[in-house]
């Protein structure tokens, strides 16, 4: 209905009596959490999904997030990218550390690798990069930076369910790497994350911290936090995959049919997505240049008077929220892309049960 509200997202929902025969088995096996059948089996079908080696989940990202970084006993520093959601960088705060924000590429807008190495110090033990939007990261850059100086990496993969780079999952890259599964995600469990790790002794680590750090019943080895997904949720994410090939054709569509009737409208920059790789379509980023008749808040708040709910991810940056802004890293000279991006940025609803007319009304309203 063309005069609902659209907005930038809107959750996937399978058919509610398809969830009703899983929730007769929880009520029947009346195992609620603490790694349940429901549990064990959406770890396996997922790590078989995604083509990754070991997969542990969470009951949110960014539990997931700040679990990774202990897992990988990082201390001091942490490179990270200001162009991403607060989790990010509060994951590194949480855990005693301090963010170093390094700018990102105008082009990917993800984390820029040339400026990478200006920012280690002897305190760098990691870095944080960030696939905005599912656009991966140059991890082949990445990777040859940590390793010249021996630092973990640990990808917030939140956006990038199911994206594939010509080597497979893009999750693979790194030490770890981090999905969030919260409502508005691609894929969604209602609340939910996970850590995508190499090898079962780190899966079994991760279990440990994702469970007070519990290792038997009267041994307790470090101070972890209660990152255990319930049940509820992993029944929620078995059926959700079932659905997955229409939820992304569903996206694919909405992208395509955006740059179809969006690629020529003067002012208009659509944030490419990298060739060669299985995209997942998560976001639909726009770039309004000055070529535009209107500035980008002009344009959000047309749309908004059209009934249409744009967001302005990632506006503002992470630096510039009060617990990071005193930072060295967080001064606008040493982030101008960011802060030039962020100025410029805005995300177009994309859900797979938007409608022709939705998409019609939306590029009319840009077109002007
Ligand atoms: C880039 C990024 N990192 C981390 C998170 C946190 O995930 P969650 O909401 O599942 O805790 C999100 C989104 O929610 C995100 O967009």
């Amino acid at each position: 209905m063309a005069d609902e509200p659209i907005f930038v997202t809107q959750p996937y929902l399978p058919p509610l009596e398809e969830f009703t025969p899983y929730l007769e088995q929880i009520w029947a096996n009346k195992q609620l959490t603490n790694g349940g059948p429901m549990h064990q089996q959406l770890e396996q079908a997922l790590s078989d999904y995604l083509g990754v080696p070991e997969l542990a989940l969470f009951n949110n990202g960014t539990n997931a997030l700040l679990t990774a970084l202990q897992a990988m006993n990082v201390t001091g520093e942490v490179i990270t990218t200001p162009y991403s959601f607060a989790a990010t960088a509060h994951s590194i705060l949480w855990n005693g550390l301090t963010p170093v924000f390094v700018d990102i590429d105008p082009v990917t807008l993800n984390i820029d690798p040339k400026k990478i190495e200006a920012a280690i110090t002897p305190n760098t033990s990691a870095i944080m990069p960030v696939h905005c939007y599912g656009n991966p990261c140059d991890v082949t850059a990445i990777k040859q930076i940590a390793d010249k100086h021996n630092l973990r990496v640990v990808y917030d993969a939140a956006h990038a369910f199911g994206v594939e780079d010509a080597g497979g999952s893009i999750l693979c890259h790194g030490d770890l790497s981090v999905l969030s599964f919260h409502a508005t995600k691609v894929f969604n469990t209602f609340e939910g994350g996970a850590i995508i790790c190499p090898d079962t002794k780190t899966k079994q680590h991760i279990n440990n911290l994702k469970n007070f750090g519990i290792v038997d019943e009267v041994t307790v080895t470090e101070t972890g936090l209660n990152g255990k997904m319930s049940e509820i949720n992993a029944a929620f994410g078995l059926l959700q995959l079932q659905h997955m090939e229409a939820v992304l054709e569903g996206r694919r569509w909405v992208a395509q049919s955006y740059r179809e009737q969006l690629s020529d409208v003067p002012g208009i920059i659509i944030v490419p997505a990298k060739e060669q790789i299985v995209s997942n379509n998560s976001y639909f980023p726009i770039l309004i240049g000055p070529e535009y008749p209107l500035s980008r808040d002009e344009l959000y708040q047309k749309m908004k008077d059209h009934n249409i709910f744009a967001r302005r991810y990632f506006y503002p940056l992470i630096s510039d929220f009060p617990m990071y802004s005193s930072l060295k890293s967080a001064k606008q000279s040493n982030l101008p892309v960011a802060t030039h991006v962020a100025k410029q940025v805005l995300c177009l609803p994309a859900y797979p049960d938007l409608t022709d007319a939705d998409l019609n009304k939306v590029a009319k309203v840009i077109n002007g």
